[in-house]
Order: structure tokens, then sequence, then C-alpha cells
């Protein structure tokens, strides 16, 4: 079967290049998305995922990520994840190394450490900057501040595999969790049917679960 990698917004070019690598050489679409997301979620230029993302209304950046197995339905997630700038692969250990499907904040924090995830700060210069200007009442939420990565990957033996991982909206409430950690919210995949993933602003993707209704 020929391989197949689908990324949302101009930056999952980039995201898209390890994914590729990964697939085309027999790898699995598992694998391809958690690499292939990561790309974004460590780019400081990318607001709107991981590291460099807009932090919540406190100043704190808390980040949504999941991942979708279709061979299994195995699903894996982690929401208000702070200090970890690789959220996807937690998601995925959550899936893999817990019986639990989700895991929220302080104690996906642990979790990761657990795993050997180091931690940084994630908020950036530029990132506190524009929540700073939005704190005085100068600007308003950036346009780009619900501009998700979602992944769909399709490997050489017909699996597919789904991810989506976001900082969430700009600037959003301490605490609030978007569409993009939901199983058949932000991401849905099932080999039988297909995978979907989702961007924009989550509160309208998840009242009607997006993805699983797509696929
Ligand atoms: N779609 C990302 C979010 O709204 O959090």
């Amino acid at each position: 079967m020929s391989e197949i990698v689908v990324s949302t917004w101009a930056f999952g070019e980039r995201a898209n290049v390890p994914a590729w690598e990964i697939l085309k050489t027999g790898g699995s679409a598992l694998d391809a998305v958690v690499a292939g997301v990561s790309v974004a979620e460590k780019d400081p230029e990318v607001k709107s995922v991981g590291y460099g993302g807009y932090p919540n209304a406190d100043g704190e950046v808390e980040v949504d990520a999941a991942v979708m197995d279709g061979r299994n339905l195995g699903y894996g997630s982690v929401v208000a994840l702070k200090n970890i700038d690789v959220p996807t692969a937690v998601a995925r250990d959550v899936m893999e190394k817990t019986d639990h499907v989700m895991l929220a904040g302080e104690g996906a924090l642990a979790f990761g450490r657990s795993q050997g995830y180091s931690e940084r700060e994630m908020l950036t210069d530029g990132s506190r900057k524009a929540w700073e200007e939005w704190k005085a009442g100068r600007s308003g939420r950036p346009t780009d501040s619900h501009d998700t990565i979602g992944m769909v990957a399709l490997d050489q033996s017909g699996d597919i595999a789904a991810a989506c991982t976001t900082s969430g909206l700009g600037f959003k409430m301490k605490g609030r969790v978007g569409d993009s950690p939901l199983i058949g919210s932000g991401l849905y995949a099932d080999n039988e049917v297909g995978a979907a993933a989702a961007t924009g602003r989550g509160e309208e993707i998840a009242r009607v679960c997006g993805s699983f209704l797509i696929v």
C-alpha cells in the first residue's frame, strides 16, 4: 500500500518531513505522526503548539495532545500539561504504558517525569510579550491562536494513525481544554474506515465530535 501523510497549516509541511521519512522506509503510521508533530511542538515560531505557544490568561503555557492508533482504536491523551515540549509522545505513553486514556495537569506532568521526559520553561520571550500586550488591553486575541497541528498517516502495511497537539486558544482560561486531546473531536482513526484531525476553535469542534463525524 502507498504511504500517505497529511497535516494542517503551512507549518505542517515541515512536520511532514520526518513523518514521511519513517513511512517511506517502512515505519509505522503511529511512529510517523508522533515524530512529525514533534517538529511543530518544539518550534518556538509556531505560536499555537507546544514550546513557544501562547499562554493561558495567567501567563502559563498549558498544552493538550492526543494520539490514536487505527489498528485497535488505541487512544492516549494529555491535557493542561505544563513544561514538557513533546506532549504527543507523552500521550502515546499514556496509551501504551497505562490502562487509562487521559491524564491531566499535575498528574500528566508527574507521569511524564516518571517516563524520563525533561522539563523546560515553555513560555518564550515572544509569547510572553504577546500575552503582556493582551493583558494590558493593548491587543486582542491573536488570529493564529488555535491553529492546531493535526496529522494523519497511512503506512505501507495499511495501518493508519492520527495525532493532534496544541497550546490551545491563546490566553484561554486556566484549565480550559479544547478539542485537540478529545477522541472524536480533535482526532479519530479507525483502520476500517479512515482518519481525520481537526483545527480551529475547539469549542465548536468538540460540540459536534467533528473528527468522528467525518470518519
Ligand atoms: N483547536 C485547538 C483549540 O481550540 O484548543
